[in-house]
């Protein structure tokens, strides 16, 4: 590390700022504007269609809805948010590692506003705060406001623009040059197709050694000029038409993307130096980590950037995994630290991918097969527990946790490779077949790259265009999947009595109707249904009204102690008041004994594999069940051990009971 130009990357930066302070800072900045400084969300999002939490707005959704009232006096927070954008409809994964700015897990600094201040405000603190505080040179500052193409929503924000205007002017600045106007594209913000969004402006930074670009790489894509900020003004509901209701009051939403500001100050030496690259990864939120990762690979980071995919020296290889691995392992650490761990569906399996893309990365650095994920943890816990006490506290089990899924991992890497070489052999020619590479890369996670690099040793060709093509059809395919992902305008202000454990059936109030991805939703006060929860599936059934009419019931979600009924029809003529309900009780028949198979599975594995199996997550539907745990490795005659123990309990058709006891009494009892 000491030879070339890796020296300049680790060596100490002489700034004024490091990450932590830049932080601090800004929260400090917020709070002395009279604003609450609240923890981070759980990366586990509360809306049940997002995939992870990937804004500082998804936590106050309710507050933007008018369905809740914020609790601060005045109506303002701040905070800094851990976000994860690797899947849905802000996913950065494929950027990772090619360029220096795009991270999977990062986090989001942002000020609040509910219904309090609004654009004149949130504008003139983000200069205040940017240009006067931390001293971002203003001439190299472009700004970003709204302006809508035909048929778009809302007219040219004129406020925004104004405001920013004053602000150039007052430096000497034209704001013809510095105020950009941008499309709906760029410039007006949604979480999801549905929900709270509006309007936004954006910070952006020129980082070229002369600073003089003029605003001509604003929303190019390039690293030369970056979005460090985004100020969204929340004042619409996207509704489900496609249209866009006002909202009940307008608030602020701001997003800074806290390595883009971190990698800036601490690689400009706090603006003294442009004549050098800039890059998140060389922050000291990274440098940990890449230390740790060059003494166990022996190889050294140079920081260059490839732009292209295929065909990267052998240095810009490095650079590369280096990068995946940085960012992966933070990402890893944080989603274990929230309870979400690999698996094989959902968001547990975004996860694993994203483990193993990392391993293979360590394959490229000539990372072995023992293991090396779990030794770079204790580097993102030391940088980031001050901040995320979570990390710390969990620490054994985000290490457990990566040294199992590693294990797992090098064993299917072994079973992809032969998958490869009997491929060679069994079609040989000068092509390798598309359909193969999008296999490799669909199933065994196997980046096409590898597959390309892998076969080109073997004098073979891929069509890249091809897997391409195959991989395009599966993005069309889970974009359709994501037009579910919406804000729930669904509220928990009417508790529902659950009266299923021991009725099939009641009447019931029904209190409100509202769609929300296409669905219809009936909340009601009362509910023989089991609401999807604790990962068993709802109960299904029928909702009878009027004069012996029906609608199915396809679902339950449960929002607070609220029951939403999905309904798989609609309502002939007027909507009821009063309906009756009734689950299909052969479909509850079947959850419950799949629910009995968890407590005695969870049991047989106790007693096999020991007390410290822990249960990680678990799935009871009506046709199977799913156990998640962590253990050492189990072995074939343990697996064995435990169905022999579970069927004997069902032969003995032992009885089953049950007990009603406070929470805090559960976790506790042995
Ligand atoms: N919601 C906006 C974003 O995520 C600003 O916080 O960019």
């Amino acid at each position: 590390l000491s030879r070339g130009n890796s020296s300049r990357i680790f060596a100490p930066h002489t700034v004024a700022m490091n990450a932590s302070d830049i932080r601090q800072s800004f929260l400090d900045f917020f709070q002395g504007k009279e604003h609450t400084v609240v923890p981070s969300s759980s990366l586990l999002p509360s809306s049940p269609n997002l995939l992870f939490t990937n804004a500082g707005m998804n936590q106050f959704v309710p507050y933007f809805l008018g369905e809740q009232s914020p609790p601060y006096s005045p109506a303002r927070a701040t905070d800094t948010q851990k976000c994860i954008r690797a899947g849905g409809k802000h996913n950065d994964l494929d950027e990772v590692g090619f360029d220096t700015y795009h991270h999977t897990f990062f986090e989001m600094l942002g000020n609040w506003s509910f219904g309090d201040y609004f654009k004149r405000e949130a504008i003139s603190w983000a200069w205040e705060l940017v240009a006067e505080k931390w001293r971002f040179p203003a001439s190299r500052l472009y700004v970003t406001v709204y302006r809508p193409g035909e048929g778009d929503p809302a007219s040219f924000d004129q406020e925004s623009h104004d405001v920013w205007a004053t602000l150039f002017e007052r430096v000497g600045l034209d704001p013809k040059i510095h105020v950009v106007g941008g499309t709906r594209k760029d410039n007006f913000w949604m979480m999801g197709d549905t929900g709270p969004c509006g309007p936004c402006s954006e910070i952006h930074f020129d980082l070229t050694p002369e600073g003089d670009t003029g605003g001509r790489l604003v929303n190019l894509g390039s690293p030369l000029c970056i979005e460090i900020w985004n100020l969204v003004f929340i004042q619409f509901n996207a509704n489900l038409d496609g249209s866009f209701s006002p909202l009940p009051a307008r608030h602020v939403d701001t997003g800074m993307g806290f390595e883009r500001v971190a990698g800036i100050i601490e690689c400009t030496d706090q603006f003294r130096d442009f004549g050098t690259r800039v890059s998140n990864y060389d922050s000291d939120l990274f440098r940990p980590i890449f230390l740790k990762l060059a003494e166990l690979s022996q190889q050294q980071y140079l920081g260059t950037v490839p732009t292209r995919r295929s065909n990267l020296t052998s240095q810009e290889k490095v650079d590369v995994a280096f990068r995946v691995i940085g960012d992966h392992v933070r990402t890893l650490s944080f989603a274990i630290a929230d309870g979400i761990i690999p698996g094989n569906t959902d968001r547990n399996y975004v996860v694993r991918r994203i483990l193993r893309r990392a391993i293979l990365h360590g394959r490229y650095l000539g990372l072995g097969t023992d293991g090396f994920l779990s030794k770079l943890v204790n580097s993102v816990v030391n940088t980031l527990s001050p901040a995320f006490p979570e990390l710390k506290a969990q620490e054994n089990t985000i290490v457990e946790v990566l040294d199992n899924e590693e294990a797992l991992f090098n064993r299917t890497l072994d079973r992809g490779l032969r998958i490869l070489e009997d491929e060679l052999v069994n079609h040989p020619g000068k092509v390798f077949s598309p359909d193969a590479a999008f296999r490799l890369y669909d199933t065994y996670g196997f980046p096409v790259d590898l597959t390309e690099v892998l076969v080109r040793d073997q004098g073979l060709t891929l069509d890249l265009d091809a897997v391409e093509d195959r991989m395009k059809v599966q993005r069309e395919r889970s974009r359709a999947a994501q037009e579910k992902d919406v804000v729930a305008p669904i509220s928990e202000d009417v508790p529902t009595q659950f009266v299923g454990f021991d009725r099939d059936e009641a009447e019931a109030k029904l209190v409100r109707l509202v769609t929300q991805g296409g669905e219809l939703l009936a909340l009601v006060d009362t509910s023989p249904f089991y609401a999807e929860m604790g990962g068993q599936i709802s109960d299904t059934g029928e909702l009878l009204y009027g004069d012996s009419q029906r609608v199915e019931v396809t679902g339950v979600a449960k929002r607070g102690s609220s029951f939403y009924l999905k309904l798989g029809g609609t309502f002939d003529g007027e909507i009821p008041a009063d309906v009756w309900l009734r689950i299909d009780q052969a479909h509850r028949r079947k959850i419950e004994a799949n629910h009995s198979a968890t407590h005695l599975l969870h049991w047989a594995l106790h007693e096999v594999v020991g007390r410290n199996v822990s249960q990680k997550g678990s799935l009871v539907a009506a046709d199977r069940l799913r156990f998640d745990f962590n253990s050492a490795p189990v072995t074939a005659d343990q697996v064995r051990e435990i169905e022999q123990s579970v069927n004997q309990r069902i032969i003995n058709n032992d009885p089953v009971s049950w007990l009603e006891l406070p929470y805090n009494e559960v976790k506790t009892r042995p």
